[in-house]
């Protein structure tokens, strides 16, 4: 397990250091350790004031510890297209691709929230699952019709939020509108990186954006509340005792889970 970057926790504050003062011990929080420092597959972790956040006495510890990272990055997506969670914005057309995994899950969720009209792609096994948390069209990722990300009105996307792999920028490109930008949350695929330079060196209307997670506590904060309201859920894969870390990693490795998989100690 050497090297495993485990950012995403949720527990309760043991100790504080002596320049800490947001938080007190017994605190139950959650948090999002920096990828250089990770270390959170363990039973003790060291976290910033500023990665972390105040769980709610509602919110399970399960609940929460699904939230971090793959929350963040769906946040930080709707929040670039200036979505507004109370109402008063003005719904978009968005595609999410596998809406079933850690980040499309939530960012479905956050659509319907900022009032958008969603389409999703996800496995047929998951289907019912996706339009449970509010997507208005799904799309079997195998079939031709989420081959080619169309629905049968064939409505061309404002934006698109992949987190699919191996989507190619063409299929991308001719699904979305005009002025159209993807915000690409899978690791770029040749076509895309290919795109994205292309795309800086010319005036394409249609955009790419290569998003790196960077929202932070405050964020983090705003979806424990989503969630304490019962506005926002984690969907659990799976969980798995301590002592079979190694078999939770390799799932989320695979690329094949329904939301999230938790290690519980
Ligand atoms: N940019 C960032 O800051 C950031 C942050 C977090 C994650 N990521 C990246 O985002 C991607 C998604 O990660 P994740 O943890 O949310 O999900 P994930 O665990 O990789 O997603 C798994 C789910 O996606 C479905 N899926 C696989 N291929 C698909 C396809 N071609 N079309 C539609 N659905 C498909 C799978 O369904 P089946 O099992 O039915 O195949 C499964 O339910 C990963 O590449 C991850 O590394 C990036």
């Amino acid at each position: 397990m050497a090297g495993v970057a485990v950012t995403d926790i949720s527990g309760q504050v043991i100790q504080i250091g002596s320049e800490a003062t947001a938080f007190k011990v017994g605190d139950k929080v959650v948090c999002r350790l920096g990828f250089a420092k990770s270390g959170g597959l363990a039973e003790y972790a060291v976290a910033s004031e500023t990665e972390t956040a105040l769980r709610p006495e509602e919110v399970s510890s399960v609940n929460a510890a699904g939230l971090p990272v793959a929350g963040l990055t769906a946040l930080e997506c709707l929040q670039m297209i200036g979505t507004k969670f109370d109402g008063t914005g003005k719904g978009a057309n968005i595609l999410i691709t596998a809406a079933s995994g850690g980040v499309g899950s939530y960012a479905v969720q956050l659509a319907k929230l900022g009032g958008h009209h969603v389409t999703a792609t996800c496995g047929a096994r998951n289907v019912d699952l996706v339009r449970s948390l509010g997507a208005d069209e799904v799309l079997d990722y195998k079939t031709p019709e989420g081959q080619n990300l169309k629905t049968s009105s064939g409505k061309k996307y404002d934006y698109i939020i992949n987190c699919a792999p191996a989507v190619p920028w063409k299929t991308l490109k001719s699904s979305l509108s005009n002025e159209g930008l993807v915000m690409e949350v899978a690791q770029p695929n040749f076509s895309i990186l290919m795109a994205f330079i292309w795309g800086i060196f010319t005036f394409s209307k249609k955009k790419i954006k290569i998003i790196i997670v960077s929202l932070g506590n405050n964020d983090l904060q705003f979806l424990a509340e989503l969630m304490r309201e019962g506005r926002l859920k984690t969907v659990i894969d799976s969980k798995y005792p301590f002592d079979r870390a190694q078999e939770a990693w390799a799932k989320c490795v695979d690329g094949h889970a329904t939301g999230k998989i938790i290690v519980e100690m």
